[in-house]
């Protein structure tokens, strides 16, 4: 027996980075994962590798009829739902001057009202379980604030208040609702842009410095802490904003 065995558990964002990394424990640890990502094949890529009690789900988080399918392809196809990991997001950099009305949108329609879709679907199926959970990846930039990222410290400000809304509204279901706050984490979307950089040592050293621990988190070390409070050691954890961020927040 071990820690996650029988439950299914939807991972948003679950091809890549923080969302991969917890894709592949909780399936190491005996859940049936939901690799819900907008890159299929990507997705199904990851399924493929982890083998049986692995399923892959094209999803845009941000679109309505896409996230019902998400629901009910998992409900029919693995027979219930115990946790939602909404976790898909991105950012880009810009202050209020700088950042274009259509970008502003598309960011807050991902990582807001993605959210909000996926939470909104899942919740009958995460109640009916009786003891279902959502875990959240916020951001600690949801409580201190960086320069030059207005539309995405905005985006997961809106999901940690979320977060602890939802707490409340859902607490009598028996439905925990938590979120990790992660610090900057060395996922492909930051490889991609240290790559692309005039000055890749420059940008390491600066995202590098962002932390007193002076180095960046690694996917695997947020993981853990999502797979804490998606599992049954955390049972009086609700409306929690785990940061994990290697003192960033501290500062
Ligand atoms: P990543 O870029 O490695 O992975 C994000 C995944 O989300 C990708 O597979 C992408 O295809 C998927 N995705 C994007 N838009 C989607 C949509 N509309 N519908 C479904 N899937 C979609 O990024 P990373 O770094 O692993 O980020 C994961 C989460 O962690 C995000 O919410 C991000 O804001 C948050 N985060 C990341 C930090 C970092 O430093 N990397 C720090 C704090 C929070």
């Amino acid at each position: 027996m071990t820690e996650f065995d029988g439950d299914v558990v939807i991972i948003t964002g679950g091809a890549s980075g923080i969302g991969r990394a917890t894709a592949s424990l909780l399936h190491s640890r005996g859940a049936r994962v939901v690799i819900a990502d907008v890159n299929g094949p990507a997705a199904d890529e990851l399924a493929a590798e982890l083998g049986e009690g692995a399923l892959a789900v094209q999803v845009d988080v941000s679109d309505s009829a896409s996230v019902q399918h998400l629901i009910t392809t998992t409900v029919e196809q693995l027979g219930r739902l115990d946790v939602l990991c909404n976790n898909a997001g991105f950012g880009f950099r810009g202050n209020v001057t700088t950042i274009a009305e259509a970008d502003w949108d598309r960011l807050m329609s991902v990582n807001v009202r993605g959210v909000f879709l996926c939470s909104k679907y899942a919740m009958p199926h995460l109640a009916a379980t009786g003891t279902g959970r959502i875990v959240n990846t916020s951001s600690y930039t949801s409580l201190v604030g960086i320069a030059d990222r207005a539309a995405y410290v905005a985006s997961k400000g809106a999901v940690t208040a979320l977060t602890r809304a939802m707490a409340l509204d859902h607490v009598a279901e028996g439905v925990r609702v938590n979120a990790v706050a992660p610090g900057t984490i060395d996922s492909p979307y930051f490889g991609t842009m240290i790559a692309e950089a005039d000055n890749p040592g420059e940008l390491l050293d600066e995202l590098n410095g962002r932390a007193p621990m002076r180095r960046m988190g690694q996917p695997e070390e947020i993981a853990e802490a999502i797979a804490w409070l998606a599992s049954s050691r955390s049972t009086f954890a609700t409306g929690s904003i785990l940061t994990i961020d290697g003192g960033s927040s501290a500062w």
